[in-house]
């Protein structure tokens, strides 16, 4: 007995596992407006699930003396085992018999952390009665769905029935399928610890199935090692729920949700979609927790995606009218004068630069900040050349043939614009 709790103990602590919680827990990308991508998103879910009220739920009728022996040698264990695991477990004691004996459906110890109480509870466990073979433990599942226990909100909520007989059905005036309907409705799962035959009617299985437990066959002395048997086998349902995204930035799991064994992984096939329209340079995020059981799981259960959007659209540049060396603008008078003028959806205008490249000769000079200024003179039989210019001219710019302004922005998006001298 002490030897396989320890070996439990040391599966449950050694792990094969993945550390419970999301991998990769943030993505950061870059990516273009219009464009997805795909993340392999991967949630190792804890061995029990999340944040647990435990039920345990014992047949006291006459033969069950062994087993209520073990479970008082091993409550505790019980308890540290799974608080290991969930250390917001709650547990609480129930016990049934047949109704007509003097054993009826009674709650012990309601759900609470502390051992003490529930040690006391296990401890007044005593076998007696129970005339006929059936007991009453449909009786007893329909009272711990309707009122008998207050569960807490978002708990992974588990009846533990420790029995070795079947039910009589109705029990307690309540039928099996009645009862069925009361756990779901609540969310309850039942696992079935049978030490004897309490499956005889297959009402146990009607059970574990319809409710997502499960049904461990123990012997008397090793009732606590299948009660954790149990906890650890069940299945819990992941679903990845979005929580917030700039907007431009949307996610999709594929799929929606997934049921897996817990301490099992889930998969899921994430979609990053970026909008045509996301504003471009921007670092655009989303966070999205995973629920088990429909509860958060926690820190290590959320994921951030980051998104740099890329700089698709080319800046824009342009030969404005310039001024003359006594600083007037106008057109008709100052027909070689320009401004060189550029413009970029991310980047500031301090950070482009414009190349003024001759049409003819392929000559090149510059860099120019936007707003410089120049006196273009266009003579096909000079050679190109540039020198400062005087008063409100920047420079004076000597080429073969018209000039061509060459801006390329940080993301290497490149505009040209040609001017030629007015004549
Ligand atoms: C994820 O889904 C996309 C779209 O259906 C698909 O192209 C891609 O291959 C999937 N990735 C994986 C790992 O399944």
């Amino acid at each position: 007995m002490r030897f396989s709790i320890t070996a439990l103990i040391s599966a449950l602590a050694g792990s094969a596992l993945g550390t419970p919680g999301v991998s990769p827990a943030s993505v950061s990308q870059a990516a273009n407006p219009g464009s997805s991508f795909y993340v392999d998103k991967v949630v190792n879910t804890p061995e029990i699930p999340p944040k647990p009220d435990v039920v345990l739920l014992v047949d006291v009728t006459g033969s069950m003396s062994g087993p209520i022996g073990n479970i008082k040698t091993n409550l505790a264990t019980v308890i540290s085992t799974v608080k290991a695991s969930q250390p917001a477990a709650e547990f609480a004691i129930a016990s049934f018999g047949d109704i007509a004996d003097p054993n009826p459906f009674q709650v012990r110890q309601g759900l609470t952390g502390d051992e003490a109480p529930l040690q006391a509870a296990v401890n007044s466990l005593a076998a007696g009665g129970g005339g006929d073979l059936p007991e009453d433990w449909i009786n007893a599942l329909y009272r711990l769905s309707t009122g008998d226990i207050a569960f807490r909100d978002g708990s992974s909520r588990v009846v533990v029935v420790v029995g070795d007989a079947p039910s009589h059905d109705p029990s307690g005036g309540h039928a099996l399928g009645e009862a069925i309907a009361a756990l779901q409705a609540k969310n309850i799962r039942v696992i079935a610890v049978d030490v004897g035959s309490i499956n005889a009617l297959n009402q146990a299985t009607a059970v574990t199935d319809a409710t997502g437990g499960v049904i461990v066959g123990s012997a008397a002395n090793t009732v606590s090692d299948a009660i954790v048997n149990g906890l650890k086998n069940l299945d819990v349902t992941v679903t990845p729920e979005v929580v917030s995204c700039d907007a431009g930035l949307t996610l999709a799991f594929a799929p929606a949700e997934t049921k897996v064994p817990s301490g099992t992984a889930a998969t899921f096939n994430e979609t990053v979609q970026v909008a045509g329209d996301a504003t471009q340079g921007a670092t655009l995020h989303c966070s999205t927790r995973f629920l088990l059981n429909g509860a958060p799981g926690g820190d290590a259960f959320t994921q951030t995606v980051a998104v740099k959007v890329n700089d698709v659209t080319p800046p824009t540049v342009s030969c404005a009218d310039g001024p003359n060396p006594a600083g007037s603008t106008n057109p008709d008078k100052n027909a070689n004068f320009w401004t060189l003028t550029a413009q970029d959806n991310v980047d500031d205008k301090k950070d482009l630069a414009i190349l003024v490249r001759d049409s003819v000769s392929g000559a090149q000079f510059g860099p120019y900040a936007p707003g410089t200024t120049i006196k273009l003179v266009q003579a096909p039989g000079a050679t190109p050349n540039v020198k400062p210019g005087t008063g409100a001219v920047n420079w004076r710019i000597t080429l073969k043939g018209c000039a061509v302004l060459v801006v390329k922005d940080k993301a290497g998006n490149e505009a040209t614009a040609s001017c030629c001298a007015r004549p």
